[in-house]
């Protein structure tokens, strides 16, 4: 270890993960997107001492009325900014001096990194960059970067992603994540920064944006309109539900080990026509609504990720079964559509034609 990394950070004293302390301000990016929003209520749920900050530009997919349950919550504060703005950034630390940061604020979405690359990669490369100089400068005690099964690129049949595994993505949404890891990584190595790492697999649950996969499934069957199905439907991902994931992510952010790598899945493994014929029987809802489309460039065949190094170290487990979590997400769909109407906007019409319409 460095003079610079012993001086600059006091790695001793930054060691105290290990026991939750009582109160704590927990800097959350991206809070206003899908998993930041729940991870949000349930940060403030689980640990009512804690102060969650939010940060996020409000992009087409950041959405407060995502948080309306606790926006009168005396521990909950938002602020709106961009992670690629240094200003903004140095502004959010320095007036709530974090201790913990969670970063979820990225452009998250394959289809529209194929579309314009450019964003993802001042988003995910260059702001998750700024956080992490901020962060060094106030000595916060642990980074979690909430990255993706993505980076591993495509698995064959039979075999799940270790975290010892290269990285290997294959297209601009999961390369730039991955120029993230490696920017933590760096982080640690160099600066003796705290920080984690958790690659999750594809997430569903309520408050998500209606251009993945299970949402578009869902709002598509309500309003009977089709529902697109890229190539021969064969390519296989691993579900997990959200809440699942905010029970790993507040692990690895206690308990994690700095400069760790931990992957979290579900193993709820299904091929995307499987999935939607699943949904749709759900909700009693023709199979011939599914149309298959031209095909994802560069997509990925099958994500799977093994969970056990999570399980292990700390116990963690899933709780939610894909039925039931299902289940409640079409139901939450149901009763939430005038959600979804209120993010319908013209942004979102004119992609949505880019990417099914014009482009195909
Ligand atoms: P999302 O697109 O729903 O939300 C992203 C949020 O980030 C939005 O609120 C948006 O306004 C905000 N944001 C975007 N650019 C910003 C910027 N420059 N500055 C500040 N805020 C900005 O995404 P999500 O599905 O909730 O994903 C959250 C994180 O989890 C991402 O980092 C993603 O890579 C990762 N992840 C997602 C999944 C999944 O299945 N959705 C799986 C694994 C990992
Ligand atoms: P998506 O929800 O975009 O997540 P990711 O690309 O991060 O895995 O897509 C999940 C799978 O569903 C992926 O194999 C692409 C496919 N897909 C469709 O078949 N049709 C669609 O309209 C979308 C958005 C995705």
């Amino acid at each position: 270890m460095s003079e610079y990394v012993e001086e600059n950070y006091e790695l001793s004293e930054m060691n105290k993960a290990e026991e939750p302390a009582k109160s704590k301000i927990v800097l959350v990016t991206g809070g206003a997107g899908f998993i930041g929003s729940n991870f949000v209520r349930y940060i403030l749920d689980t640990y009512t001492e804690y102060k969650v900050i939010n940060f996020d530009k409000l992009t087409y997919a950041g959405n407060l009325n995502n948080l309306t349950s606790v926006e009168d919550n005396a521990n909950y504060v938002f602020m709106k900014g961009d992670i690629a703005n240094k200003k903004d950034v140095k502004n959010v630390f320095e007036e709530f001096n974090p201790d913990f940061v969670v970063h979820f604020a990225a452009e998250s979405h394959v289809d529209r990194s194929i579309i314009n690359p450019d964003i993802f990669l001042q988003t995910n490369i260059i702001g998750t960059q700024n956080l992490l100089n901020f962060a060094r400068e106030h000595k916060i005690e642990k980074f979690v970067l909430v990255s993706t099964d993505e980076v591993y690129g495509s698995v064959e049949n039979g075999r799940s992603s270790v975290e010892e595994d290269r990285m290997d993505p294959n297209n601009p949404y999961a390369a730039s994540k991955a120029a993230a890891e490696f920017l933590i990584r760096v982080a640690h190595q160099t600066y003796g920064q705290r920080v984690n790492v958790v690659r999750s697999c594809n997430n569903y649950g309520k408050y998500q944006f209606p251009e993945k996969l299970i949402p578009i499934i869902i709002n598509n069957a309500i309003k009977g309109n089709k529902i697109p199905i890229y190539g021969d439907g064969k390519n296989t991902r691993s579900w997990i539900n959200v809440f699942d994931h905010c029970t790993a992510i507040d692990k690895v952010l206690h308990l994690g080990r700095a400069g760790e790598i931990y992957n979290v899945a579900a193993d709820d493994e299904c091929c995307n026509i499987d999935l939607a014929e699943k949904i749709l029987k759900m909700m009693n809802k023709p199979l011939d609504l599914i149309e298959y489309v031209f095909d994802r460039p560069g997509h990925d065949f099958r994500y799977s990720v093994e969970a056990s190094k999570l399980r292990n170290e700390f116990g963690w487990k899933p709780s939610v079964s894909f039925e039931d979590g299902l289940s409640e997400t079409i139901e939450w769909y149901e009763n939430h559509q005038d959600w979804i109407e209120s993010i319908l906007s013209g942004d979102y019409v004119n992609y949505y034609l880019e990417n099914y319409e014009n482009g195909k």
